[in-house]
């Protein structure tokens, strides 16, 4: 272990690298940290510092860093085929992906196997790109062109390339861009912390289906599709909502005749206690957004699962012009197929969403105390997402100033500490990897309660 290796990385990165959703002007002061391995749970940097890593990488990392099963699935297809362009040629990772993509999607009552086709993009975004592109294609090659609106939830994130940035409602990310955007509709979200008084978060659900039929009743001509983070939306600081909401808003978009484009792209993979959160709802959804733990979190690749409706609204003479042209260079590269089918095959051979379950008891369990802290507004939790929401002042749930950049400073008593934790602005959260144990559960807890002590000083 070599501080001085650690201290030369960091300042050859900082000479270079441009890194992402940074101020790197926080650099002059905030440690920049070269990681060197990582095993499990934990991230390990070239000083011999250890990290554990509670916000799984950007909820990337699913079953563990370095899962041996998957590190074994990449050498072997490194031994057989890098990369081939998916136009015109297909491999075997990529067929027994989809395969077993479709064979896992999430089923509606009465609507058995909606969703039987894969397309591959390489990451969280271009999934959302993929989606909209297609619902929007989808109509105009119906004969309704006038279909050029999304609807998107206040407070939802669906990634920052434009397509995906216009259907965002984080100001910090969205604000900027703006004048560049689609403007879609926002309806307001079920968010279960904006419930009235008293409300509780089904009657807070009914209230805001009430809300999205009214948009509806007006505008469904010119709407393409209502996109959703399926019971969280986790950027926009891990706000949930009650699972009658998708029923609801599933049998919405059926009355109007709209699309319904579920993001689970950071909720995927067992992270809200079933493999997907659309289960909750006992929903399918007409384009589901896959990515991050689709791979458990060694290489990009996202996938969008959608109907033969879709499907067979493009399939045509080639004169008809009705084709979907949409590509990335890295379309279901086979080394990250690969890496998804071993994350498949761990779900489907270990016990290893009923393992969570005892640790979302325990983390639950963890984390209630802080209900009654005279800066905590709320504590939240789905499966194995859990958050804590700093306030400034609990009886009127005032937040703290942004500028204030409470959460910074949990950031950095954690990484003093060794827990990764970064919070989304006043929200402080744990997403970690699944192998995660009780002890650590309690080690990342008790450091982020002394960094809120800390940063509420
Ligand atoms: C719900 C959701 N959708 C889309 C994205 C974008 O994914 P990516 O960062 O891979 O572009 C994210 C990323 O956090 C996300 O949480």
């Amino acid at each position: 272990m070599d501080s001085s290796l650690a201290n030369r990385l960091a300042a050859r990165d900082l000479a270079v690298v441009w890194h992402p959703c940074t101020q790197m002007h926080d650099h002059e002061t905030l440690p920049m940290v070269p990681i060197a391995r990582a095993d499990g749970a934990w991230l390990m940097g070239h000083d011999g510092r250890r990290y554990l890593d509670a916000v799984s990488s950007w909820w990337t990392c699913l079953l563990g860093h370095r899962h041996p099963r998957i590190v074994a699935a990449l050498n072997e297809q490194l031994d057989r085929l890098d990369h081939v362009m998916l136009a015109g040629f297909t491999h075997e990772p990529a067929i027994e992906l989809a395969e077993a993509l479709v064979a896992i999607a999430p089923r509606e009552r009465g609507r058995d196997g909606m969703l039987r086709r894969v397309f591959y993009a390489d990451n969280g975004s271009g999934a959302v790109e993929v989606a909209l592109k297609l619902s929007f294609h989808y109509w105009r090659n119906r004969g309704e062109p006038a279909r050029t609106r999304f609807v998107a939830l206040t407070g939802s994130y669906h990634g920052e390339t434009l397509g995906a940035l216009s259907v965002t409602d984080v100001a910090l990310y969205r604000q900027t861009y703006a004048p560049l955007l689609l403007e879609p509709i926002f309806a307001p979200s079920p968010d279960a912390y904006e419930a009235m008084p008293g409300e509780s978060a089904a009657a807070c659900a009914a209230r805001r289906l009430g809300e999205l039929r009214r948009i509806l009743e007006r505008d469904a001509r010119t709407i393409a599709a209502v996109i959703v983070e399926p019971l969280v939306q986790c950027a926009g600081g891990m706000r949930m909502h009650d699972a009658g909401y998708l029923t609801g808003l599933r049998a919405l978009c059926d009355e109007f005749d709209v699309h319904l484009i579920a993001d689970e792209i950071a909720v995927g993979f067992g992270r809200t206690g079933t493999l997907f959160a659309c289960e909750q709802g006992a929903i399918a959804p007409d384009f589901l957004c896959l990515s991050k733990g689709l791979t458990g979190g060694t290489l990009p690749l996202s996938a969008v699962l959608t109907t033969n409706d879709v499907y067979d609204a493009f399939y045509a003479e080639y004169s008809a012009g009705k084709a979907f042209l949409h590509s990335h260079s890295y379309t279901g590269n086979p080394l990250a197929c690969r890496a998804a089918l071993a994350t498949l095959s761990v779900l489907r051979d270990e016990p290893v969403l009923e393992r969570n379950r005892a640790l979302a008891a325990h983390l639950a369990k963890r984390i209630a105390p802080l209900a009654s802290h005279p800066n905590v507004g709320d504590v939240r939790q789905t499966g194995m997402i859990a958050a804590i929401e700093l306030v400034k002042d609990t009886s009127t749930r005032e937040p703290f100033p942004a500028s204030e950049r409470r959460g910074l400073r949990v950031y950095r008593h954690g990484l003093e500490r060794g827990v990764v934790l970064r919070p989304l602005g006043n929200v402080v959260y744990f997403m970690p990897p699944f192998c995660v144990t009780p002890e650590e559960i309690d080690l990342m807890v008790d450091v982020a309660i002394e960094g809120i002590g800390k940063a509420i000083a």
